[in-house]
């Protein structure tokens, strides 16, 4: 018999991802596309949050190529006035696929190192061309880079480096890229996703050139900045065994007690004294000396010590109350609307606040199970919505019958909003969140907290409307039932009806 044998190679990050885009949201041609404004977009916003500089946005998408049949070829340009990247890592930030600034614990809406470099990937294989990114940080020189990756080899290749002076001191970036795509069918996603940005992000700036010439801007509605999402420590019942002995690694502390005193959040010397003699490690042990077999030990028990308080919180950036019902209400004008925030929680580690919306009628359309909207850390999710967390609850763990709505025909919306450290997408592309048991968990009961406020509205608006219509129907017979008795009685004056009528209305 023939001998079969397979053969094995490797490939580099950015020739897996260009054998599987559709990981990253780069599906379609139209979907392409959206992704692409939304990594460039996202980007803007994560680097002008975290040098606390109000974004201004500028994105222009032009068509260049009219294919028939489509898809066809367009420009894109993101432009922003952020801190600008510096010139020795601009190769990198854009060329390389997997290298990135937010692999830290810090509410940010990027974490893969990977969406902007996956929006010139796809510009590079689907139109051939290059990226040209154009930034400062502010210094004397701004730089300019014309750039492609070498898929095989992850690397990014300088086609073209040129500097120019800056008079000005601007800082900020600029990308171009071409890419494949269709505007046709994706205007409405890019719209509706700029949109809600700007909704939940009101101190950014953002303007939108369309390939059909028009205009859309959406400007600034606060004049201050939030204050910056902060980085944080990891907690030490989020820690598994690779991640502490990075820790001892990179560590200077020579004992015990002063290591995880420095490099967990949420511990004292008190609670680290309890854990360590519970633990049965001395204090006074060098982590360095510490086997594989005492790590494990470490961190199984870590997990499971109670006295450790919960992961901190005051270092995400939630949106608040008054302002996500400012937003609805601006959007759809219901004429009913609550807003439940659940306290902070956390899963393996990763702090996190699930905010919750209900919205009922003005302007919402009727849509057959509802319109539901969701957000992560400030960005809008407009795909794979019936994989999302937020779709399990509301479609299938609600029982919408309990709360007075009938779901397949009543006008109600629900948001949901949720802000972590690390939000746990299911896929690269950052368009549904998998059902943690903890988030789900505070999803719903945030959800039965808003319907049972909107089953209190709803009744209290049907005894209403009930005592609407019969009033209606007494005032339009009482006057003809006095009438009537009046000359059966064989009286000449009509009894007034209107104190009747009154009494009715005040009971
Ligand atoms: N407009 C910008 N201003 C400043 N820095 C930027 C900008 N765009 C990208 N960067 C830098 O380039 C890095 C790579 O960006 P990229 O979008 O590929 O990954 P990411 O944002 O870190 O993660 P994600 O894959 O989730 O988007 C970022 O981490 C950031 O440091
Ligand atoms: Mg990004």
């Amino acid at each position: 018999m023939e001998e079969k044998r397979e053969e094995f190679e490797e490939i580099s990050p950015s020739d897996f991802f260009y054998r599987n885009r559709d990981l990253a949201g780069f599906t379609n041609p139209a979907r392409s596309l959206y992704s692409a404004v939304r990594e460039f977009v996202e980007n803007s916003l994560d680097a002008c949050e975290l040098y606390e500089i109000l974004p201004d946005i500028v994105i222009g998408l032009t068509e260049v190529e009219t294919r028939s049949p489509s898809p066809n070829i367009y420009k894109l340009m993101v432009a922003d006035n952020g801190p600008g990247v510096p010139q020795e890592v601009i190769p990198f930030a854009f060329g390389k696929v997997l290298y990135g600034s937010k692999f830290t614990l810090r509410q940010t809406r990027g974490m893969f190192g990977l969406g902007g470099t996956m929006a010139i990937l796809y510009g590079q294989i689907t139109t051939n061309k290059s990226a040209h990114v154009v930034s400062s940080t502010g210094t004397s020189k701004i730089y300019e880079f014309t750039l492609s990756i070498d898929i095989l080899h992850n690397e990014p290749v300088v086609l073209k480096r040129r500097v120019a002076n800056n008079d000005s001191g601007w800082h900020g970036t600029v990308i171009d890229i071409y890419l494949e795509g269709d505007y046709m069918k994706a205007s409405s996603r890019i719209i509706e996703y700029l949109k809600q940005t700007a909704i939940v992000n009101p101190h950014a700036d953002i303007t939108f050139f369309d390939p059909y010439g028009r205009l859309f801007k959406f400007d600034r509605n606060v004049a201050g900045l939030a204050s910056p999402p902060r980085e944080v420590k990891p907690h030490p019942q989020g820690i598994d065994v690779e991640m502490f002995r990075r820790l001892v690694f990179f560590s200077e502390e020579t004992n015990m007690l002063d290591f995880l005193v420095n490099n967990f959040q949420r511990v004292g010397r008190v609670v680290v004294n309890n854990f360590l003699k519970k633990a049965g490690i001395p204090p006074s042990k060098d982590p360095k000396t510490l086997n594989r077999h005492e790590i494990v030990t470490i961190v199984q028990k870590m997990r499971s010590f109670y006295g450790f308080r919960k992961p901190r919180a005051d270092c995400l950036s939630s949106l608040g109350e008054d302002f996500i019902i400012a937003g609805i209400q601006r959007e759809y004008n219901p004429e009913f609307v609550t807003v439940v925030m659940q306290p902070p929680s956390s899963y393996s580690g990763h702090p996190f606040i699930v905010e919750v919306a209900v919205a009922y009628g003005g302007n919402i359309p009727s849509r057959t199970g509802g319109l539901l909207y969701r957000f992560t850390n400030k960005i809008p999710l407009l795909y794979d919505e019936g994989s999302d967390v937020a779709w399990k609850v509301m479609r299938t763990l609600i029982n919408w019958k309990n709360y007075k709505v009938n779901i397949e025909e009543d006008p109600i919306a629900v948001f949901v909003y949720l802000f972590s450290t690390k939000i746990p997408y299911k896929t690269v592309g950052k368009e549904c969140v998998a059902d943690r048991p903890e988030i789900e968990r505070e999803m719903l009961s945030a959800l039965r907290k808003a319907c049972r406020r909107l089953r209190a509205y709803l009744s209290r608006k049907g005894k209403a409307e009930r005592k609407r219509k019969k009033l209606e129907i007494f005032s339009k017979y009482l006057s003809q039932i006095a009438r009537f008795s009046t000359s059966l009685a064989g009286k000449e004056r009509e009894p007034d009806v209107t104190p009747l009528l009154r009494e009715l209305e005040v009971g």
